[in-house]
């Protein structure tokens, strides 16, 4: 296969499955909108999230609860837009499944159908078993969520790493086991202990997708903005930062407002220009005028 096909070669759901059987790792990462779904696809990421996050990145919220299924359907249509070939999954917001099982369905059926969704991640483990199950029954892939799950930051009290303990360890191991059980086609270990990730990569036959679950994992997910230098945030230890996009674009902000002060922009090139014939007609008729 030469790389233009491979470049636009479909990643599916059983396609994600099998890199597990032959060792690949699977690299995915957030995106909130057309341009920037576009350069994530287009750098051969696998799995595309649209990810609950961006009620901070974009949105500006204090946590991931407030945002809406209105709003992240928004997002999500717009990165449908853009992606050609990763698998596009996108997050149930707070409050789109907690009600019960038929509204989770609802929420996520709209995402399938509305937003060209082509899974579906939602945070929890054995509390939400069954809505893994009948959304798999509906035909709509399920990614999981386990370890720190930010829905829940008003039950936690802060952002921790967990399943330190022993105790914590079982009862996500325990998580891990029942979605896979239930049919989720991967899950997501969010800062858990490098040890335990490497447990239950072992244990599990579907992926796992770790952020800040160390290097064993199936895969690997980070926030786009927290990759790039675009985050607000003081970045967790976790995060590798492999652009400063944030100071590219202050300069290149900065170097715009100074050059309109100055007089620099618009320079005569990149205004546009009557044709001789109008600049003569123009001069003609002012002559006789005056
Ligand atoms: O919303 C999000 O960005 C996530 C992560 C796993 C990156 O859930």
């Amino acid at each position: 296969m030469d790389q233009n096909s491979q470049a636009v070669s479909k990643v599916t759901v059983p396609a994600i499955l099998e890199r597990k059987l032959r060792g690949e790792k699977v690299a995915c990462l957030t995106a909130y909108d057309y341009s920037i779904a576009r350069l994530v696809d287009e750098a051969g990421i696998e799995l595309i999230l649209v990810g609950d996050s961006l009620a901070q990145t974009i949105l500006g919220y204090d946590s991931t609860v407030p945002v809406t299924v209105d709003e992240m359907l928004h997002h999500l249509k717009a990165v449908r837009r853009g992606v050609r070939r990763a698998l596009l999954v996108a997050d149930l917001p707070y409050g789109s499944y907690h009600v019960s099982d038929e509204q989770g369905l609802a929420n996520a059926i709209r995402f399938v159908k509305e937003g060209g969704a082509e899974a579906v991640k939602f945070e929890g483990g054995r509390n939400r078993a069954r809505l893994v199950r009948k959304l798999v029954e509906a035909q709509i892939p399920v990614m999981g969520h386990i370890g720190l799950t930010p829905q829940s930051i008003h039950t936690l009290g802060s952002y921790q790493v967990q399943g330190r303990s022993l105790d914590a360890a079982n009862e996500l191991l325990a998580d891990a086991e029942v979605l896979e059980e239930a049919g989720a086609f991967a899950v997501v270990l969010e800062c858990v202990p490098r040890e335990l990730a490497a447990i239950v990569t072992r244990r599990l036959r579907i992926p796992t997708i770790g952020i800040g679950a160390g290097p064993d994992c199936d895969g690997q997910i980070l926030v786009f903005h927290d990759l790039v230098g675009l985050s607000y945030n003081p970045l967790a230890k976790f995060v590798r930062s492999y652009a400063n996009l944030g100071e590219v674009l202050h300069q290149a902000l900065v170097n715009f407002r100074v050059d309109v002060a100055e007089g620099g922009f618009p320079a005569d090139r990149e205004s546009y220009h009557w044709s001789a014939a109008v600049r003569e007609q123009f001069e003609r008729e002012t002559t006789r005028l005056a």
